[in-house]
């Protein structure tokens, strides 16, 4: 039995610790949090990712800014700043500016900055566990029916970079049917992209696979398709850093590749997703949704640990070579199965998303 944890934690002198996940599988180590500038910074090197946790972090900056504010006597424009910085971090994951508009109205509405700003960062992470136990809850019934028409043999599920616990709190959007079903005696197998350029799919999917006890295999970015062909994939389901009102998603580059593979192999791509995920204010993903561009030394090097044991970068393309580092890409709702929310499961329409989320007519 292992531990549980989160990825996100408050120590007992009120500031923020997180995983330094850019260490993972390797080694654990936690980074605390203590201005708003390190929550910046952890969200900017990746320190944490995952469109849920960037929001709790970013949330539990304003905290510290909050706090560095009343503490250190700073003017309100600190505060305004921390809230740019914050905002500049990541451009992709929607999470991000969800967060930071919550906390925002909170202190708007409140005097006790300090405590207010403390109560909504840490009802932000509580609801992201709630929200993506109900994930599983909805997407469970997917995977009982594949497992029913197969006579329980095994669920094979494909997925892509790491929509699960690391990218969240607890559970993770796409792992929660995973290891509901696997908690229930449903025989899961999951594909793991490795999910080149950070190997999110292998440095981090598999270790919380591999943690829980999910068999799993991990796989080349190119190897999905094959599988798809012989009939070893029964199913897709990736997260989303971001969904527009008509249902496209932005997720980790190279999911749209493994939508186009699911289409022509008649296999059900499905995406899962807080409704912190939605942006309901833009509708064509490929026009509208800001696409992140990253350093072109993520694609040249390569992270692992070493012969000696220790963490370590090799260069994998001749010194000279550029290279180009798009960090997602849009998969048009038409690919798409089925949105799995913590409501329920929608068409990835608009009609789909209003019949589980009516407050957004
Ligand atoms: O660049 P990353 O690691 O932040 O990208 C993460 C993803 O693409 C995830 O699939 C997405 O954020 C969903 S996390 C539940």
């Amino acid at each position: 039995m292992t531990t549980p944890f989160r990825t996100i934690w408050t120590t007992s002198d009120r500031f923020v610790e997180v995983i330094d996940q850019r260490k993972l599988p390797h080694e654990w180590v936690v980074v605390k949090l203590i201005t708003y500038k390190d929550a910046v910074l952890a969200i900017k090197n990746m320190t944490v990712r995952g469109a849920p946790l960037i929001g709790a972090t970013a949330a539990y900056g304003i905290y510290l800014a909050v706090r560095e504010m009343v503490e250190q006597e700073h003017e309100g424009t600190f505060l305004d700043r921390a809230f740019e910085e914050l905002r500049a971090s990541r451009p992709t994951a929607v999470n991000l500016f969800w967060a930071l508009d919550r906390m925002r109205e909170a202190l708007d509405r409140s005097g006790n900055f300090i405590q207010t700003s403390w109560d909504m960062a840490g009802k932000i992470v509580e609801d992201d566990v709630e929200t993506c136990r109900r994930i599983g809850v909805h997407g469970l019934p997917i995977l009982e029916k594949i497992s029913e028409k197969k006579k329980g043999d095994v669920v094979n599920i494909l997925t892509h970079c790491n929509a699960g616990m690391l990218g969240c709190i607890e559970w993770g959007t796409i792992t929660s049917p995973i290891y509901q079903a696997h908690a229930k005696g449903i025989k899961v197998h999951v594909w793991v992209d490795e999910t080149r350029p950070r190997n999110q799919g292998a440095n981090l999917t598999a270790y919380e696979l591999a943690r829980h006890g999910v068999p799993h295999t991990l796989i080349v970015d190119n190897t999905g398709g094959h599988l798809m062909q012989h009939g070893m994939v029964d199913l897709v389901i990736v997260g989303t850093d971001r969904t527009t009102r008509n249902g496209d998603v932005a997720n980790k580059i190279g999911t749209y590749l493994k939508a186009l593979a699911s289409k022509d192999n008649g296999i059900p791509f499905y995406v899962a997703l807080p409704s912190t995920t939605l942006d309901m204010t833009i509708s064509d993903g490929l026009k509208e949704i800001p696409i992140e561009q990253r350093d072109e030394n993520e694609v040249k090097y390569v992270v692992g640990r070493n012969s000696k044991g220790e963490l370590d970068q090799v260069l994998i393309c001749p010194e000279t070579t550029s290279a180009c580092n798009y960090g997602f890409d849009v998969t048009p709702s038409r690919l798409i199965s089925g949105l799995i929310t913590e409501r329920g499961i929608c068409e990835p329409s608009e009609s789909g998303i209003l019949s589980l989320f009516p407050e957004y007519r």
